[in-house]
């Protein structure tokens, strides 16, 4: 569903107002927050989705490691999780095991076990995981602190919208499209972990809204503006081929109606380019607003460790609260 539709529901939905809620589902957080006591708090998100890939085994990873991403972008620790699966038993019961044991590996990697979960038997297959961890509210990374002079930091390159929208039309094979699958595989929590070493002001986690739709919850829940350098955001390899011959995910146009148009400046941006930026992620990276102070060691520490891609492809700035200028490149 779209952001849109998706806002205006939950508009007429009563909003929840317990004291130990910390965030509030309209802020656009990643995942709830529910204080335990004053050291510790509760981290809860869910997320499923329909086979990205035909590989059944690095659907579940993938799937699993989009799940645990909402967790890290939060900077919580995941301990627990649950599978929701749906599932034609048409399809071979080897198929459900192979999803299964995908996910359970990338819960096990994140450190994390499975608790259970709940099956039925549905057309379209889906799988998701509802996880649960903590965090130290005192280390929590919210969406909402950005801060003018900050710098944004996206730790995997983007692309898996358009890439998955060319395998399904076999425009692509999974060979042709090797890197975007390591990458929805690989899980955040390195990257997260480099964040909180360091500190920074605001996170989330690039998934459905794509690039321009989270970096505009965070500027919109921060106060703040953002300007993207449309030649520093990475591309995963064969992205800007699939993007020139057509291969546009629907949820493009989802996006374009979400954020507003008179929000967003985009300066003489090639066409196939701005598609990437629009592009819906499925287990994108961390997008962090970084002092300007420690931005420097902060990309040495995710290139030279878990995300060899990771890019500088931002700065906030003091322009109107709320609004998007996506230039070519860096100004001298
Ligand atoms: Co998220
Ligand atoms: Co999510």
């Amino acid at each position: 569903m779209g952001p849109c539709d998706l806002e205006s529901i939950l508009a007429k939905i009563p909003e929840e107002t317990s004291p130990e809620l910390v965030t509030s589902i309209r802020a656009g957080e990643d995942a709830g927050v529910f204080m335990l006591d004053e050291d510790l708090a509760l981290v809860q998100t869910v997320d499923f989705f329909t086979p990205i890939v035909d590989d059944p085994y690095l659907f579940g990873q993938i799937a699993a490691a989009n799940a645990l991403s909402d967790l890290y972008a939060m900077g919580a620790r995941p301990l627990t999780a649950m599978n929701i699966v749906a599932f034609p038993c048409s399809l071979g019961l080897d198929v459900l095991e192979r999803i299964l044991l995908g996910g359970q590996e990338k819960v096990h990697e994140a450190g994390a076990v499975i608790l259970g979960g709940h099956t039925i038997e549905d057309e379209e297959p889906k799988y998701g995981l509802a996880v649960t961890g903590f965090v130290k509210p005192s280390d929590m990374t919210k969406i909402t602190g950005a801060r003018k002079g900050d710098y944004l930091v996206l730790t995997k390159p983007v692309g898996t919208g358009i890439l998955a929208t060319a395998l399904k039309g076999e425009f692509i094979t999974e060979d042709g499209m090797s890197e975007a699958i390591e990458s929805m595989c690989a899980l955040n929590g390195e990257a997260a972990r480099v964040f909180s070493k360091h500190g920074i002001n605001a996170c989330t986690d690039v998934t459905g809204f794509a690039l321009v739709g989270h970096l505009y919850e965070m500027v919109r829940a921060s106060g703040a503006a953002a300007e993207i350098w449309a030649v520093e955001v990475p591309l995963l390899e064969n992205a800007l081929k699939m993007a020139n011959m057509g291969m546009i995910p629907e949820g493009k146009k989802l996006i374009e109606d979400f954020v507003p148009k008179a929000q967003v400046q985009a300066d003489n941006i090639d066409a196939a380019v701005m598609d990437c930026l629009y592009d819906p992620q499925t287990s994108g990276g961390l997008l962090a607003s970084v002092p300007a102070g420690d931005v420097e060691d902060i990309v040495r520490d995710l290139r030279d460790g878990p995300c060899p891609r990771a890019a500088v492809i931002g700065t906030i700035t003091e322009e109107e609260p709320g609004s998007l200028t996506i230039l070519a490149a860096r100004r001298e």
